[in-house]
């Protein structure tokens, strides 16, 4: 059965760690997908990632995890832009630039006054409050969280995140989104006043448990990750966890992020 749907664009905004692999994801499912960045230097970045990357279009074709004809045509439905013109006839917007919220409510802004009412806003924000992202996009009930985990090809978790306000038709949309991308998704309610959602908040308690426990001498930053990995089958320990958000997980690329966890 082909994966193919022309209905669905997606604009994802952010060529980085994240939203290049999840442009990738998307395109892979069938979507239309036009990946925008300001930065046409990370534009040719995530291009050449896609397909040559750790995680890229090539390597899942020699590991056989995808057909030569599949990558071809998933390369062919995901384009790059440098401006947010496609934003007008989206179906999906996935925004995954840096974790500031001034910056994502200004993003929101333009977003909103650019798409069609029909359109679904969602924010790959790591914790912040998607109430405010969804009042600047003044669209209080198209927007909500689709939290990603990294990295995005692999990681099956799709953290759906509703507001009081979200529609439940916003809701499906993702949610069937996610599942076409061959994620498994699980809806969360935000509360406004804690940071992050239920995976990052979980993650930052294990996280500063481990920091003491190095800093009590208790064992070493390696050693600790060694427990976890070996005790609860954690695909990276604590401490290492940190590094591959904001590197990225290949061995073929710098990322900026630092703030994941705040
Ligand atoms: N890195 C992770 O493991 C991870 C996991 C889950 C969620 N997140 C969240 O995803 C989001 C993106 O993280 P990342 O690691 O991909 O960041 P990144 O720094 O790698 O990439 C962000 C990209 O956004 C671009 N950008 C910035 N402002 C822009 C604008 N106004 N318009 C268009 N492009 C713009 C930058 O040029 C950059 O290429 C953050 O909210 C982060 O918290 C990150």
């Amino acid at each position: 059965m082909s994966t193919e749907d022309r209905a669905t664009q997606v604009v994802v905004i952010g060529a980085g760690v994240m939203g290049s692999a999840i442009a990738q994801v998307l395109a892979t499912a069938g979507c239309h997908v036009v990946c925008c960045d300001r930065s046409t230097d990370q534009l040719a970045a995530a291009a050449r990632l896609v397909v040559h990357g750790r995680y890229g279009w090539e390597r899942a074709v020699e590991r056989a995890k995808l057909s030569a004809a599949d990558a071809t045509a998933a390369r062919l439905r995901l384009t790059f832009a440098d401006d947010l013109a496609a934003v007008a006839s989206a179906d999906v917007v996935v925004e995954a630039i840096p974790e500031d919220l001034a910056a994502k409510m200004a993003l929101f802004a333009e977003v909103g006054g650019r798409a069609a009412d029909a359109v679904v806003l969602a924010s790959n924000t790591s914790g912040l409050p998607v109430v405010a992202l969804a009042a600047a996009a003044g669209r209080p009930s198209r927007l909500l969280g689709w939290h990603w985990s990294s990295p995005a090809q692999v990681m099956s978790l799709a953290e759906i995140v509703r507001t009081e306000l979200t529609d439940d038709d916003a809701i499906a949309t993702v949610t069937e989104l996610a599942v076409r991308c061959g994620k498994h998704p699980v809806l969360v309610r935000e509360n406004p006043q804690a940071w992050g959602f239920v995976a990052n908040r979980v993650l930052r308690a294990a996280i500063r448990e481990a920091r003491l426990v190095e800093a009590e001498g208790v064992a070493s930053a390696a050693d600790i990750d060694a427990i976890m990995v070996g005790a609860f089958g954690w695909p990276v320990g604590p401490l290492s966890v940190l590094e591959g958000a904001s590197e990225g997980w290949g061995d073929d690329r710098g990322g900026s992020v630092s703030t994941l966890l705040g």
